[in-house]
């Protein structure tokens, strides 16, 4: 009688009950964007930027799918040293070294820096200098995980550049080296505002790209850390023979070039590369976490949407602060002056991609 009861009354209310739990749940996992930002930024003024950067990026990736790691790697690098400003894609000045001249920096790849500024050129010819470099970065790093296999999420827009780039002092004590161990990280990232779970989900990035032998060879040299895999340390030796070689070796073995979590079950057999990866395996506090992506993609994916939205939004600049930048890697000079369809006059040529 119950049965029928529930079956005949109750299941479409309870369907709408949970219905209305899981809407909640994932508007719950959306943060909400950051003064000044918003979901529909271009809407009115650049309706074409999302397809044109998609589509763009898509020809750039068919080439080259590593590309895209280095468009994650680099829309990171901004993030956390001064905000999303798009100071790391600034050239030095007489004033001194830039922030992409500081060491942990100078691994990002040329390439990235091209394909944002080519980004940048098509978008202002179809929609003058209405979007910024950091934006241009964000939407990149957006579509680079996409592209790789990974989710597609919408992220608020409306960033605007910055005019000044961080000391080398500050751009190291900004982005932790992968000598660094859990509590180093969590103690970071914790100062950016970041829970062990954005930190665990974030390290996912590493599911794609590259590292060159000296960001890991600690581990190697003089003895194998006894918490790396003895076969993917021979491989690894393999790879970087000498404590100094300057070869490159894939950040995920299961499956390089996409975007998945294979990356935790890498961690769960002794085969992350860095010590900030494998750490989060044989630290009590993120273990569990690392388990739990390794066997449910989908909540590594959830988790993962919802730090790099967190992480686009550190320290943004907004409204009329910052500009709007005409060469990603220049701060505009203060006699510039542009009239609307200006940029369409340019006949630069894209450089390759
Ligand atoms: C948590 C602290 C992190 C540390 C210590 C770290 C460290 C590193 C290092 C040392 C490299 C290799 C550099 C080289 O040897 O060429 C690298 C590469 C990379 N990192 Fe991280 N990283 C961290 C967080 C992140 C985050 C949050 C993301 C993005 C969400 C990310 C995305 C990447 C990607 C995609 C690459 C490969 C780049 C390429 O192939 O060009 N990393 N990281």
């Amino acid at each position: 009688m119950a049965m029928t009861f529930l079956r005949a009354s109750c299941l479409p209310t309870l369907f709408l009950i949970l219905l209305s739990c899981n809407m909640r749940a994932s508007e719950a996992q959306t943060p909400a964007p950051a003064p000044g930002l918003s979901y529909t930024f271009y809407r009115t003024t650049c309706p074409q930027l999302e397809s044109i950067v998609r589509t763009q990026l898509q020809t750039v990736f068919n080439s080259d799918i590593g590309q895209a790691a280095g468009l994650l790697r680099l829309h990171f690098h901004d993030c956390f040293v001064q905000g999303c400003d798009g100071s790391v894609l600034l050239d030095g000045s007489a004033s001194g070294p830039s922030e992409k001249d500081a060491p942990p920096n100078l691994s990002l790849r040329a390439q990235a820096f091209v394909i944002i500024e080519n980004l940048r050129r098509l978008v202002h010819n179809a929609c003058n200098r209405t979007v910024s470099c950091s934006d241009l970065t964000a939407l990149a790093a957006r579509d680079a995980v996409f592209l790789s296999g990974g989710p597609n999420y919408s992220i608020p827009l409306g960033r605007r550049d910055g005019t000044t780039f961080a000391t080398r002092n500050a751009t190291l004590a900004n982005l932790p080296p992968p000598t660094a161990n859990t509590t180093t990280i969590l103690n970071s990232l914790s100062t950016k505002g970041f829970t062990p779970t954005d930190v665990v989900a974030l390290s996912g990035g590493h599911t794609i790209g590259i590292a060159h032998c000296t960001s890991f060879t600690p581990r190697l040299f003089p003895t194998r850390d006894p918490t790396m895999d003895q076969t993917f340390f021979n491989n690894l030796r393999l790879t970087c023979p000498t404590n100094v070689t300057d070869n490159t070796t894939f950040m995920d073995i299961r499956s390089p070039n996409v975007f998945d979590n294979r990356y935790y079950v890498d961690l769960m057999n002794r085969q992350g590369l860095f010590t900030s990866d494998q750490d989060l395996y044989t630290d009590s506090r993120t273990r569990g976490i690392v388990t739990n992506y390794a066997i449910n993609q989908t909540l590594f994916f959830r988790d993962f949407v919802n730090a790099m939205i967190k992480m686009g939004q550190l320290s943004v600049l907004t409204g009329t602060q910052g500009q709007i930048r005409t060469n990603c890697s220049r701060v505009n000079s203060n006699n510039l002056f542009i009239l609307p369809g200006m940029e369409n006059n340019e006949d630069e040529k894209l450089a390759s991609y």
